[in-house]
């Protein structure tokens, strides 16, 4: 896969999948400019930890689910690139609680940032892919987006949100050479997996077919398949790198 000469564009870069999505297409050949929310030393060591230095790498703070942050965010990528090939939806955030206990804040606050920052981010990019005539929409959505998990119903339905919204995206937009396609990660092993407790951890274990937890690799390797050319004839997918999770 080469993805020399593209402008590729990862929400929440700075740790964990976001990292690793980077981080490949950057090795790929690809001008990444990735965005995070206030760790800017992770975003630095994300930045100094990819491998091919004939392209850019670049970090912004920007809030995803601030709709100025974003409009802004892109104007700076559009002003100095010109266009936009590729775009990575991946920041998120968890607030679990039973629904009982959930609190309006952990319910919106999942929401803004996980769906509605798709809503916003593709809003931005649309027109500039539409008069390139290509456009590869990658979101991250999860297992929990499939199948629903008790202590995650806002989680959830932000995730199922993706995944209804980018099959919308895929169909408003195949017949001008846009793909949008979903991966869903099952376990992944980044910080927002680690502060589970170990009891949890061993649980999800015990369920996952092939006995291990994934990799932030495991996903970026999908993620820049879905990007390239050869990915070219595959819209409105859901497709899940976990193990066997879902299954
Ligand atoms: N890990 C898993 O097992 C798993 C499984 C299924 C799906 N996923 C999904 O995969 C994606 C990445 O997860 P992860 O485990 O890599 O998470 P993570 O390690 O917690 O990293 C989250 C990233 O998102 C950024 N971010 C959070 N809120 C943001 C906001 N409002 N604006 C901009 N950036 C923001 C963070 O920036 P800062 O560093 O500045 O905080 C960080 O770069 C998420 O959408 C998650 O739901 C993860």
């Amino acid at each position: 896969m080469d993805l020399k000469g593209k402008i590729a564009v990862v929400t929440g870069g700075s740790r964990g999948i976001g990292r690793a999505v980077v981080r490949k297409l950057n090795c790929l050949g690809a001008t990444v400019i990735f965005n995070y929310l206030s760790n800017t030393a992770a975003a630095e060591e994300t930045v100094k930890s990819c491998s091919n230095n004939t392209v850019k790498v670049i970090s912004h703070r920007c809030d995803v689910s601030n709709v100025e942050d974003v409009r802004i965010f892109f104007k700076s990528i559009l002003d100095e690139f010109e266009k936009v090939d590729i775009v990575v939806n991946n920041a998120g955030i968890n607030r679990d609680n039973l629904l009982m206990r959930m609190k309006d804040e952990e319910w919106r606050k999942v929401i803004e940032v996980n769906l509605t920052s798709s809503f916003l981010v593709t809003r931005e990019v649309i027109k500039t892919m539409m008069r390139k005539k290509f456009g590869r929409l990658i979101y991250i959505s999860s297992v929990v987006g499939i199948r629903g998990n008790a202590g995650q119903a806002n989680y959830a339905a932000s995730k199922g949100g993706i995944i209804a919204f980018a099959k919308s995206i895929a169909q408003e937009y195949a017949g001008r050479n846009i793909t949008a396609n979903v991966v869903a990660p099952g376990f992944i092993e980044t910080e927002m997996t680690n502060k589970l407790p170990e009891s949890v951890r061993t649980k999800y274990l015990a369920s996952i077919p092939m006995k291990r937890y994934g990799k932030g690799e495991d996903v970026a390797n999908l993620v820049a398949f879905l990007a390239s050319e050869e990915a070219a004839y595959i819209t409105g997918q859901v497709i899940s790198v976990d193990g066997g999770l879902a299954m």
